[in-house]
């Protein structure tokens, strides 16, 4: 089996580790991939998004499958692109990618067909949102571009005058090029944050194991939004009695509701869910495995990474086990100093060998932002640069291992959250105590 990755971040690092597990599947390839990733993949340095470089090449290497892992190729169309030289691949084709790729064409979906999430209007003018926003006087509100914005697209904002610098950025400034062109207005949620992955075939899904992200880039939720700053499973506030009610009121009406609109979903479909005291809701979809979600979510997955995907292309994950482990995950993200505004990069790591931590089963480096220098030294190269996943028994002993294990690791100006999974032991010994 030779097998095509598409991506270079931490996900697809953990994707690898995980396809690997399949002794199928020792021969991978990572388009462009990183400095870390090349220690358990052949990297090739095409552009993630340049569809045209990348079926040349895949035509040119005779892949047998394709894992298009990251967004902005799934929406622009490389599964549809691929499946014309005949390589079968993991994710949906650009139809059903717009799940992600087009919040307008999201919030339609769901209020057609009855998916709980928030309120919401929209607009293409800038003058009629801010007409809407005053009339409406209610803050905060929240103000999301249509298209993909490097997940830097959604504003929440405290007045008026926030919303006013919101639409001129988005709208006028095209802070975010056309995908600002149209906008949703959208009612302000509270509640616990859910992550929820899952596989999809078109017909069936089968949730994985539920995570929570650390969106901001300091602690106790300071400071400013990043990619994700860590991220723990499984998720304590995700209960089985809300797990059945997300299955019935939104996850099988999601893939039943795409399938209806001609465009079946198959890949994996992020559920953000929001438990709010009305009952779970959506806040948003992708169209891909999350990011750090995956570095949680596949260390837990027993079943094989391989088998299922497969499945989910083929139409057959009804009759495919898809089972996780009891235990729980953390991952601590060590970043760059300045991310995720402006950072340096070429800082050389230490406390790594071949890319890991040494000696600990329970322990994997994914890697996001790194680099293999002429001379073989290991160097940043990204904001986020390294997630320390550690797997145990129970969440305590997850996040313990991480944490000890991220101290034997430094660069210069590395700086990390230290209170990853803080929210979710709070969580846990109240329902012990309860
Ligand atoms: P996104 O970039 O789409 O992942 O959204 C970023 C974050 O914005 C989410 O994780 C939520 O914390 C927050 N958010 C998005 N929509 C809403 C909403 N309607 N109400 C409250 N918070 C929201
Ligand atoms: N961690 C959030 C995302 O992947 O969009």
């Amino acid at each position: 089996m030779k097998i095509l990755v598409i991506g270079g971040g931490g996900r697809e690092h953990a994707i690898i580790k995980a396809l690997k597990k399949n002794p199928l599947c020792s021969d991978i390839t990572c388009c462009p991939g990183n400095g870390g990733i090349s220690y358990d993949a052949a990297c090739v340095n095409i552009k993630a998004t340049d569809v045209k470089a990348m079926v040349e090449f895949a035509e040119e290497q005779h892949f047998d499958y394709a894992v298009v892992a990251q967004d902005d190729p799934l929406a622009l169309g490389m599964v549809d692109a691929l499946a014309k030289i005949g390589i079968p691949s993991f994710g949906p084709d650009a139809a059903a990618a717009r799940i992600e790729a087009s919040k307008v064409f999201s919030k339609s979906l769901m209020k057609k067909y009855g998916i709980p999430t928030a309120d919401y209007a929209v607009f293409d003018d800038p003058a009629k949102v801010m007409d809407y926003i005053r009339t409406k006087n209610t803050y905060p509100t929240v103000i999301k571009a249509d298209g993909l914005a490097l997940g830097k697209g959604v504003l929440i904002c405290g007045s008026e005058q926030e919303a006013e610098e919101a639409v001129k950025e988005l709208m006028l400034d095209k802070k975010f090029g056309a995908s600002g062109n149209e906008v949703v207005v959208e009612e302000f949620l509270e509640g616990p944050e859910v992550s929820v992955l899952s596989f999809c075939d078109g017909k069936t899904v089968k949730p994985m194991v539920s995570s929570m992200d650390h969106k901001r880039a300091l602690d106790h939720d300071q400071g400013l939004n990043t990619g994700g700053m860590g991220t723990i499973a499984p998720n304590p506030f995700y209960t089985a009695e809300i797990a059945e009610r997300c299955r019935k009121e939104i996850f099988q009406p999601t893939v039943d509701a795409m399938a209806k609109e001609g465009c079946p979903f198959k890949g994996c479909l992020y559920f953000g869910l929001m438990l709010t005291k009305d009952g779970p809701k959506v806040i948003e979809y992708n169209c891909r495995f999350g990011d750090p979600e995956t570095q949680v979510v596949l260390p837990l997955l027993e079943s094989d990474l391989y088998t299922i995907m497969k499945a989910t292309t083929d139409g057959t994950l009804d009759d495919t086990e898809v089972r996780f482990s009891d235990g729980a995950a953390a991952c601590v993200i060590l970043a760059s100093g300045g991310y995720p505004l402006s950072y340096e990069k070429g800082k050389p790591i230490s406390g790594l060998v071949n890319g890991q931590i040494e000696a600990d089963d329970h322990v994997t480096v994914y890697h996001a932002g790194t680099k293999i220098e002429a001379d073989g030294t290991l160097v940043t190269s990204g904001g986020r640069v390294l997630g320390v996943t550690a797997t145990g028994n129970t969440l305590m002993d997850a996040l313990q291992t991480a944490y000890e294990a991220s101290e034997q690791i430094s660069f210069e100006k590395m700086f990390r959250r230290s209170d990853i999974g803080a929210r979710a032991i709070a969580e846990l010994n109240r329902k012990k105590e309860g």
